[in-house]
């Protein structure tokens, strides 16, 4: 008998290789001998009858007459696994046997999981050499008499264990052979008990207690059988709390957007607000390996634009977050546009507002309001975060009528400051917009917990924020990108040392006061010789002062609620879209999408930001700049998070597998794992295979060039280090221009980069997390048949998931979650 079982050797799994054919162990022999499947063997088997066959009863122990005799047992041959796969073992007994069963001798504790009397299971510890596991095998007579076997399992590196999932244009989650793709949770889901199940034709209401639309960031909390209280451990009972960062409005009303004379239905306006913000709902699977959603979680809630929270950190209090609504600037109505997530090792969330800069109204004559009341310089911070004025607003909000005469839940989104009032800005929403731009944490284990807006952090178009490791002693780092064309990437570094039981501290809310609130921000500048400083962003220093002709920093909250200005007086490093960070969990390295940059030409590339080229894309027109953007990583000096320089280098391009490999394929992309504009990306947790000696890290896109070909997707990775690769010298052309640029370019991924997902039709791929055993990855189908309408419905998903409908159906974003068919480690 093999260690592996039949099924799994060479089949099931896929990776595991056995030596069946030379010098076979004592053990193989015996149990050949007595093997029911002897035909396997052959000539193993008559050799093994021929030399031992008179020796295997001393070899297994002596016999009283008046006994049973002793059985004769079987471990199997040796074997091999890679890193994270489930590795069977199959004993066999021969003769009568009271018991039998499995135990581990030596090499790296593992867990062994009882199938039968015969057979067990294990995963594959992480390792980064050869590492050889010996198990036991134990059959006991009915004189309890045991006899054993032992077998050596010898563990690799961790490998990608899945085939490629191929490009396509189909209207469904594609996932590898072996996996199963399931919705989990889609817009419109009720969240709370009498709720009604979502219609999905635009009548229906509640948003405050469904599923909001644009499904993004998301983390999983294991959740305790309290139900109340974090188990980080449990991989089957837990919070899922996910961003909805924007709304696909054409399907979200009966016929799409209405008004009435250029004024909006207020029922129509507060759906669309409620559909945006965050989502905390409680999720279980099944004895079955089922997951559904609990439409009666106690902490069930969703928080939306409307919901009350705090300022706090350096800028609380601040003039400019003075409004009506808070005329001493310490709180605020909501979240918005919410993009990438953070998760913070005291099981908090955190959720970054992207692009809300959009939704606000900003009419003629604003500027000269604030001008006249002594706030010229607002003008300019919000000409820098692109709030001009003559801009109507993303949905026309502000123009709703609301019933309630007194409410002012629509005009705040109008922030044209009103000539005569109060100067201060609390007798009008001027300052609403410097309200947004800011991370926010919440607690998702309170459900009446008031979110707090951590302004040390900054205020950008903040895509995510990121920890890195904590080390007890050592300031954490928050990693975090500012995500529009030719913005910078950001660390954040706590005053506070780590300190390891913060992570249990049942105040959460106190534990993010701790460390988000006092530190310094600093942002990234990337040198061409693959070096990289971290500049402050602290007052007083380096020109961040009253005198600086960029603006007139009055203090450190007006360095945070200016961050880009102030990062532009300090000569950051202009990057193509910073997305997601993510920190490898086994090197501490930080990795950084860059998605795309339409803007970057031939004449301003640099070797962090080097392409300027024209994507041939077959439909649509070609985009250029760098449609199709990078990975970028970077290694801490000294690996500590505290550290005030890097190096970095670029992980991969994203590119056609068809497209120059000399200037722009540079990472030697095939078929297998092409991708384009990479935007999510997360590392598997510490607490399994997949972030531990060699992690994996998932890469997802939000692509527009590349979608002539395929829709967006998901790939998995094991990369390498900074500095693995070598400097290149590539030429760009773009139309008439054409010119060199030297960059440095990481070690080719090739099949350590695979693609594992490919989404729906007009969708975006976003938002992965798993369970802390990794056997269960979650992710987000953002905004499928975004193009369309209810009139055109041009993705049917998720309905398609199951089947094609006989008639459309108006596509949802949703959660989808994925589980290996053997119930092992998503990836490996
Ligand atoms: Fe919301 Fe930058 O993606
Ligand atoms: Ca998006
Ligand atoms: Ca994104």
């Amino acid at each position: 008998m093999n260690a592996i079982t039949e099924t799994s050797f060479g089949y099931d799994d896929g990776d595991i290789d056995t030596n069946r054919s030379a010098n076979p162990h004592l053990n193989d022999l015996i149990a050949s001998r007595y093997s029911r499947r002897q035909t396997l063997f052959g000539g193993v088997s008559a050799m093994a009858t021929a030399v031992f066959g008179g020796a295997m009863l001393s070899a297994c122990g002596s016999s009283e007459p008046d006994e049973a005799p002793n059985v004769a047992v079987s471990a199997g041959a040796n074997g091999t696994a890679t890193s994270g796969m489930t590795v069977t073992l199959t004993g066999s007994v021969t003769g009568n046997s009271l018991s039998s069963g499995w135990t581990q001798v030596s090499g790296t504790p593992v867990t062994l999981t009882t199938v039968s009397p015969t057979v067990s299971t294990f995963v594959a510890p992480s390792v980064t050499t050869a590492t050889p596991l010996v198990f036991r095998f134990t059959g006991t007579s009915i004189s309890n008499n045991p006899t054993t076997a032992d077998t050596t399992v010898t563990i690799n590196p961790a490998v990608l264990g899945f085939t490629a999932v191929a490009k396509n244009r189909d209207d469904i989650v594609t996932v590898p052979a072996g996996y199963t793709a399931t919705v989990l949770y889609r817009l419109g889901d009720p969240i709370a008990n009498g709720v009604a199940a979502y219609k999905n034709d635009g009548t229906d209401t509640e948003f405050s207690k469904r599923a909001g639309d644009h499904h993004d960031g998301m983390t999983y909390f294991g959740l305790a059988a309290t139900g109340t209280a974090p188990d980080p451990t449990s991989n089957t009972r837990g919070l899922l709390v996910m961003n909805h960062e924007n709304i696909t409005s054409s399907y979200l009303h009966a016929a799409g957007q209405t008004s009435v004379g250029g004024v909006r239905p207020e029922a129509e306006a507060l759906k669309e607000i409620e559909c945006h913000g965050v989502s905390v709902v409680e999720v279980n699977r099944a004895a079955g390996g089922a997951w559904s959603y609990l439409q009666s979680g106690a902490l069930n809630r969703r928080i939306t634009p409307l919901t009350p929270m705090t300022f706090s950190g350096p800028a609380k209090g601040d003039t400019q977050l003075k409004t009506l609504y808070s005329t001493d600037g310490t709180a605020g109505r909501g979240t918005i546009n919410n993009c990438a997530n953070g998760t913070m090792p005291w099981n908090t969330y955190l959720t970054a507002e992207e692009n809300w800069a959009g939704y606000f109204r900003r009419t003629a004559g604003d500027a000269a309001v604030r001008i006249a009341a002594g706030a010229a310089k607002e003008n300019t911070s919000l000409a820098r975060y692109g709030i001009s004025e003559g801009r109507g607003g993303n949905n026309n909000w502000a123009t709703v009528v609301a019933a309630d005469t007194t409410s002012t839940l629509y005009t705040r989104w109008n922030i044209t400051a009103r000539a005569g009032t109060a100067a201060d800005g609390t007798a009008d929403f001027r300052h609403e917009a410097f309200q947004y731009g800011w991370i926010v944490e919440i607690d998702p284990f309170n459900a009446t917990s008031v979110p707090r807006k951590r302004t040390a952090l900054g205020r950008m178009n903040h895509e995510g924020c990121v920890i890195g490791r904590t080390v007890p002693g050592v300031s954490p780092a928050f990693y975090m990108g500012d995500d529009a064309q030719n913005e910078y990437l950001y660390k954040f570094v706590s005053t506070a040392k780590w300190a390891a039981a913060d992570a249990t501290n049942a105040d959460r809310l106190a534990m993010g006061d701790k460390y988000l609130d006092a530190g310094i921000l600093y942002v990234a500048k990337l040198n061409a010789d693959g070096s990289g400083t971290w500049l402050p962003l602290v007052f007083g220093q380096n020109g961040l002062t009253a005198a600086s002709t960029v603006y007139p920093f009055a203090d450190q909250a007006d360095v945070l609620i200016n961050t880009r200005l102030a990062a532009d007086v300090l000569g950051a490093t202009k990057m193509d879209r910073p997305e997601w960070t993510a920190v490898n969990p086994a090197t501490g390295e930080m990795y950084l999408t860059l998605t795309n940059n339409s803007s970057r030409t031939v004449a301003n590339t640099d070797a962090a930001n080097p392409r300027a080229y024209t994507d041939p894309k077959t439909t649509g027109g070609g985009n250029s700049g760098n449609p199709n953007g990078h990975i970028i990583r970077l290694r801490e000096t000294g690996d500590t998070s505290e550290a005030l320089t890097f190096k970095w280098d670029i992980y991969a391009f994203g590119a056609g597998s068809d497209l120059d490999a000399a200037n722009i394929n540079l990472s030697g992309l095939d078929a297998t794992n092409d991708f384009s504009s990479p935007d999510g990306l997360w590392f598997g947790l510490p607490s399994n295979t997949t972030g531990q000696a060699t992690p994996v890290m998932w890469i997802q896109t939000d692509d527009g060039a590349y979608t002539d070909v395929t829709n967006c997707m998901m790939l998995a990775a094991i990369p390498g280090v900074v500095d693995d690769g070598a400097v290149k010298t590539i030429t760009n052309t773009l139309g008439a221009a054409t010119g060199t640029q030297a960059t440095r370019v990481g070690k080719a991924p090739g099949t350590a980069l695979r693609r594992f997902l490919v989404g729906p039709k007009e969708c975006e791929i976003t938002g992965v997390f798993t369970t802390p055993d990794g056997k269960s990855v979650f992710i987000n189908v953002q905004h499928p048949g975004e193009n369309g309408n209810a009139a055109n419905i041009t993705s049917s998903w998720p309905a398609s998931q199951s089947g094609t409908p006989a008639t459309p159906s108006r596509p949802r974003s949703a959660t989808v979650v994925i589980t290996k068919n053997d119930g092992g480690v998503i990836g490996l």
